[in-house]
């Protein structure tokens, strides 16, 4: 009996332990301990096992199973098929290519069936609106018009609005802002980014990821960012995604490597690495980048997520490792933190932990980063969507009203022959054709195409301009590639029988579209305007009748036939839902064009590579055959429908390395419409030891003046802008002096650094 009593006892005091042992691992889920400290504890309890299901990325796109008439429900996790179970034993850290909040939701609920119930990152690639979402949203301008507007505060918009799209519909990751420097107008990707110069780009990137993140994602309405790629896909050999990039250690320095730098400043919480090698390193097995330089030189305190396959991809493409185990190894070991996607990646890694290949602490650092963010968005107190909130967040009208907005900043105006634009509403009759003038083009890469009501195209836009009494020709172009005879000649009747003719070509990147002729994985052998767009256009010129032309493009669109003979041409770039009606409104005067070209446009494929901020020898002796080696437009080349004049450009004389340098110049609206005007302001170091750009950006800003308006701006620069790599690669300013250019070379100043 009194045996029996002390068993109870032990029994009691065992049960009361494994309480409180149980009430201990479960702190992790008291909301009122830092972040820190959840995840310590989290980590503690972990298993290896549940460990490197962090680590494991899966797509929520399931295919389908043989079961069919169950609850939806049931339909999608038999569907998921071996996916649902993994995602139970926790060996599933995060998602991509979830269709909606409703499989964002079953997901989550499986992941909290689990024994530690960590909830799931949902990511997806929301580059410029909630584009892959199943349902329709907001799609706002693809970056390259974003950086056409010279205007960061809208960009920092457009991250924000989309993140509080992503948030309402269950996703908390966006891979996005694309951050590589575009050299190669061929590479399919262009629109995707912010274009040719370090400055833009960083400060384009960095309003974006501030946008997307806000405090430091701290709030229901913030999701992680992810710069990519890391680096040089903007200069891969022959334009080719995803093939080999030569890039000297200098220009990576000077070119390549600074909008990465910012975006680490910025807080940025996730990086992922680039398909193509770097000097013969895969970007996914670069340990020194990865690990040395971005980590404890530049101070990158997130976490790596691997591009699509391209940790398999250093086995099978870039033949560095001998299986996918050693491909695994080496990814981990450089730095990877997250592997996108799918099987195999789990097994190998568990193998190289037990084997010792793999140090478990790599894996607990990769893991407390991962568990870090989870933490951090709320999602261990709150993981599920609510369906009832979804619909006063998505396409709100301030939304929306960005939308428009961002894609008027974002136009161009390349050509306005005899100031034929702004064309007048009362035409007697206007004639509307092309491939783009009625499609979704205008929507650009990494987006589902849209419910047509929910879009305006060229023609929609145009009609809702045009007086009653206006004849409004539309005939409808499908194809990019091949025109009939008389197709052509049908065209060009049309057009001598109108005042003016628009035509709008380009290109199209629509993600899930079958005439596709630019995009990820789909690079452009020529810079001329596809398939036989030019002939159309010069069909319509061969009317007499003047022709504008509308341009829907990522990449640049390198045609001097165009620029010499057609009255005025238009660069809307990839518009958003509303850039039918952005267009016509700067056709028809409703907004006054002040865009500027965040790329160089060569005069054709063989001018490449072409940009602004070349080195002093780039063009002194080669001459090319039969054609100028200018550029068809210059980097910041945008005309508006007034006119500004600059003046009393006032700098100091000297600086030192501890002054700010303040530029004062005034500028005057000189013309009858209000207008805004993108200020460049660009520093050219005259002597210095290692050969340095005719001309570097180092400010900007977009201004907006009344009619006759004149104002005195302020640019301050940092010194730091005015340092360079010298022959040892440290970065400093070189005693001596520099030129101040202002604009397109309007106004240069001197200024001696002592
Ligand atoms: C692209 C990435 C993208 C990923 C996921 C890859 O093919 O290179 O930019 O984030 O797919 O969709």
């Amino acid at each position: 009996m009194k045996y029996l009593h002390l068993l109870n006892f032990s029994l009691i005091i065992l049960f009361s332990a494994c309480n409180s042992n149980k009430e201990l691992k479960e702190m992790y889920l008291d909301k009122n301990l830092p972040v820190d400290k959840r995840v310590e504890l989290l980590l503690n309890t972990m298993t290896l096992d549940e460990k490197i299901g962090q680590m494991c990325q899966y797509v929520g796109e399931p295919s389908k199973s043989e079961v069919k008439n169950v609850d939806e429900e049931v339909q999608y996790e038999l569907d998921l098929g071996e996916t649902a179970e993994l995602i139970k034993q926790s060996k599933i850290g995060s998602f991509l290519k979830v269709p909606t909040y409703k499989e964002a939701n079953y997901l989550q609920k499986m992941a909290e069936e689990s024994r530690l119930k960590i909830p799931l990152l949902i990511a997806t690639d929301a580059i410029h609106g909630h584009g892959m979402y199943q349902e329709p949203i907001t799609i706002y301008p693809t970056e390259i018009g974003m950086a056409a507007s010279f205007d960061t505060d809208l960009a920092n918009k457009v991250a924000k609005y989309t993140a509080a799209e992503m948030r309402a519909t269950g996703y908390h990751w966006t891979f996005s802002p694309n951050i590589e420097i575009a050299r190669d107008g061929r590479w399919g990707r262009f629109g995707e980014t912010f274009g040719e110069d370090p400055l833009l780009v960083s400060e384009m990137g960095k309003a974006m990821i501030e946008g997307y993140q806000g405090d430091n994602f701290g709030d229901s309405v913030n999701v992680i960012a992810c710069a990519k790629h890391f680096v040089g896909g903007g200069i891969s050999s022959n334009g080719l995604n995803g093939a080999a990039a030569d890039i000297s250690e200098r220009t990576l320095h000077e070119i390549f490597f600074p909008p990465f730098i910012e975006a680490i400043k910025s807080n940025v919480y996730t990086i992922m690495p680039a398909h193509n090698e770097i000097n013969g390193i895969p970007c996914h097995a670069h340990h020194t980048y990865l690990s040395k330089l971005m980590r404890d030189t530049w101070d990158f305190k997130g976490f790596y997520v691997s591009d699509w396959m391209d940790i398999e991809r250093l086995e099978t493409v870039h033949k560095v490792a001998a299986s996918q185990k050693e491909a695994a190894k080496l990814a981990v070991l450089a730095g990877l933190d997250v592997h996108m996607q799918g099987p195999g990646f789990f097994d190998h890694v568990k193998e190289l932990v037990n084997e010792g290949a793999i140090p478990e602490k790599v894996i607990n650092e990769s893991v407390r980063k991962i568990l870090y963010a989870k933490f951090q968005l709320g999602l261990f107190e709150n993981r599920y969507v609510n369906a009832t909130k979804i619909k006063n967040t998505l396409m709100k009208k301030e939304h929306l009203d960005l939308a428009l907005e961002v894609a008027q900043k974002s136009m161009v105006l390349l050509k306005n022959e005899a100031n034929i634009l702004p064309l007048s509403k009362q035409l007697n009759s206007i004639f509307i054709t092309g491939p783009n003038a009625n499609s979704q083009a205008l929507l650009g890469d990494w987006s589902r195409n849209q419910p047509d009501e929910n879009i305006t195209t060229v023609i929609e836009g145009i009609r809702t301009k045009m007086s009653a009494t206006t004849k409004i020709d539309f005939m409808e172009c499908e194809s990019y590639h091949s025109y009939s005879d008389n197709f052509m000649e049908e065209a060009k009747k049309r057009a001598k029988s109108s005042d003016v003719t628009i035509v709008a070509v380009g290109e199209n990147s629509i993600r899930f579209d079958k005439d596709k002729t630019s995009a990820e994985n789909l690079d452009r052998p020529i810079l001329e305007l596809a398939g036989q767009q030019l002939e159309l256009v010069k069909a319509l010129v061969s009317s007499g009748k003047p022709v504008i032309v509308v341009l829907i493009n990522g990449g640049p669109i390198a045609s001097p036939w165009l620029v010499e003979n057609v009255a005025g041409i238009i660069e809307a770039w990839e518009p958003g839902m509303y850039g039918g009606q952005a267009i016509a409104d700067v056709i028809f005067g409703d907004y006054n064009p002040g865009g500027k070209l965040p790329i160089t446009i060569p005069r054709s494929v063989g001018h490449i590579q072409n940009f602004y901020n070349q080195k002093p020898s780039a063009f002194h002796r080669g001459c090319f055959f039969q054609s100028s080696s200018e550029a068809l437009f210059e980097f910041g080349f945008g005309l508006s429908y007034t006119q500004f004049k600059y003046s009393n450009l006032k700098v100091k004389n000297s600086f030192t390395s501890d002054d700010i340098v303040t530029i004062n110049l005034t500028i005057e609206n000189n013309g009858e419409l209000g207008g805004d005007e993108v200020v460049l302001i660009y520093i050219n170091d005259i002597v210095s030891s290692v050969t340095t750009p005719v001309k570097k950006l180092v400010s900007f800003d977009r201004l907006h003046l009344e009619p006759k308006e004149k104002k005195e701006f302020t640019f301050d620069i940092s010194s730091n802008s005015f340092k360079m790599f010298n022959q040892a690669m440290d970065y400093v300013i070189e005693p001596g002096e520099f030129e101040i250019i202002i604009g397109n070379n309007i106004i240069v100043s001197t200024i001696l650094y002592e």
